[in-house]
């Protein structure tokens, strides 16, 4: 009898070879049919897709589950062939295969997060769901993989620029932010909400010829999650995201600039779906405002046309444009957007929401209330900071909690140097 490890270690590699063969023969399964990790490792940068057949060898179960020694142990399994050559492992009784690993503790579960595996129990008269299945599984356009191999493609196919000088390409996985963990007006959680309802109901929208939607602007000072809110959007949808700087496209390569303006039109439009990012939007309002130079006049024409001609509904791209300078910007620019929305400083509410949020990890005694309440004029980056100082203070101290004391210090320590806080509120 296997002892617990022995038994956790075959589990992964008969999940494995069960879900490879049934994958390789039916044509019904797709990518998004693969738990993350398996269709990952199987990724096919060539053809953006998981190919068939997958071939299952020992170095395979051991990247996909962490196991060691698979060969070893796999020799105590009547229906699994082991290739010493090819170190390729192979079912040679699918039935016993698929009866053994229904019994193992933990398989009901795994096969539950597994469509391919739920699509074949689930006809097998086991207590699977293939749909349920599915919702567990997050979508390729999360990894990190597929968007590698789709850029390989866009540059294969285009030398004569280094696209990725001048965008910023982030995979969903990748992106640390989470939605949850930024504290939003009730107006912001609206206006997110509708976009994503949006992008849901894309085809619906198309069909019934609603296609002014999909283009947002973001407001705000600096440090008021504007970033933030785009690129746990991405992680929220599942979908890229591609930033770009406005100044870097037009600085750095001044005679291309309306041309490089659409190849990350272009660009994203490829990647579809994706969100394209546009950070530093006032830098159109200050070309137009200065009447030196034509080709970067040319080049915001471009971009204003570039921004008229793509949408969400036709080329799945949503466009956000952030900027800290609103009242830069002239009607041209306003009117290509349909959603404004605003990233005011945060109050004082809001501000006590953020510091349990950046402090939730941190133990100590404090106050978040009062803390909230001296912090007026901070905006959500800057009560990161203030976190910071009292945690490097208290570190100094070598504690690894912090006090009130530290925090308001942080905090008056900070106004004062920003000149943002109000007399009365310093500390005597
Ligand atoms: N409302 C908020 N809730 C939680 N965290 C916030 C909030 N606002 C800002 N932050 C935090 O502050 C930091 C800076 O935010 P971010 O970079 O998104 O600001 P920004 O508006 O894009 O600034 P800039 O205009 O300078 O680009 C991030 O770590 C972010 O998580
Ligand atoms: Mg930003």
């Amino acid at each position: 009898m296997s002892n617990p490890t022995n038994q956790y270690n075959l589990c992964g590699a008969v999940e494995l070879l069960l879900t490879a063969q049934i994958y390789n023969q039916s044509e019904r399964l797709a990518e998004n049919d693969l738990p993350a990790k398996i269709r990952k490792h199987y990724w096919d940068s060539g053809t953006k897709s998981v190919k068939r057949p997958i071939n299952v060898r020992t170095e395979d179960v051991t990247a996909i589950y962490g196991i060691n020694n698979v060969d070893f142990e796999i020799t105590e399994l009547p229906f699994i062939e082991f290739e010493k050559f090819g170190s390729e492992l192979r079912l040679t009784v699918f039935d016993l295969a698929k009866g053994w690993f229904l019994k193992q503790d933990g398989a009901i579960e795994q096969i539950r997060m597994n469509p391919v595996l739920a699509s074949f129990y689930e006809e097998d008269g086991a207590d699977v769901s293939y749909e349920d299945a599915r919702r567990t599984v997050r979508p390729k356009e999360r990894d990190r993989e597929y968007l590698d191999s789709l850029v390989a493609e866009i540059a294969a196919s285009d030398k004569d620029v280094d696209l990725l000088t001048l965008v910023h390409l982030i995979a969903p996985e990748d992106v640390r932010q989470r939605m949850n963990e930024l504290v939003l007006t009730s107006e912001q959680e609206k206006k997110i909400e509708k976009i994503m309802q949006a992008i849901k109901h894309r085809e619906y929208l198309r069909e019934i010829g609603l296609c002014e939607i999909g283009k947002m602007l973001f407001i705000g000072l600096p440090g008021t999650g504007k970033t933030s809110a785009a690129r746990a959007l991405s992680e929220k949808l599942s979908i890229p995201l591609v930033e770009v700087r406005l100044s870097m496209i037009t600085s750095q390569y001044l005679g291309e600039t309306s041309k490089n303006i659409d190849k990350v039109f272009e660009l994203a439009k490829k990647l579809n779906p994706c969100i394209l990012f546009i950070d530093e939007f006032d830098f159109i309002a200050k070309t137009r405002m200065s009447d030196e130079n034509a080709a970067l006049k040319r080049a915001v024409n471009t971009l204003l046309k570039a921004i008229d001609e793509i949408s969400l509904i036709d080329d799945g791209v949503l466009l956000i444009g952030a900027t800290n300078h609103p009242n830069l910007l002239d009607r041209a620019a306003w009117r290509r957007f349909d959603e404004i929305v605003d990233f005011p400083p945060p109050d004082t509410r809001m501000r006590k929401d953020i510091l349990d949020l950046v402090l939730s990890k941190v133990k100590g005694e404090f106050n978040t209330q009062e803390i909230a309440e001296i912090t007026d004029g901070f905006t959500g980056s800057d009560l990161r900071m203030v976190v910071r100082e009292a945690v490097l203070h208290s570190l100094v101290l070598d504690r690894t909690y912090i006090t009130q004391s530290e925090l308001v210090s942080a905090a008056t320590d900070f106004s004062n140097r920003v000149g943002l806080m109000m007399k009365e509120y310093s500390l005597a």
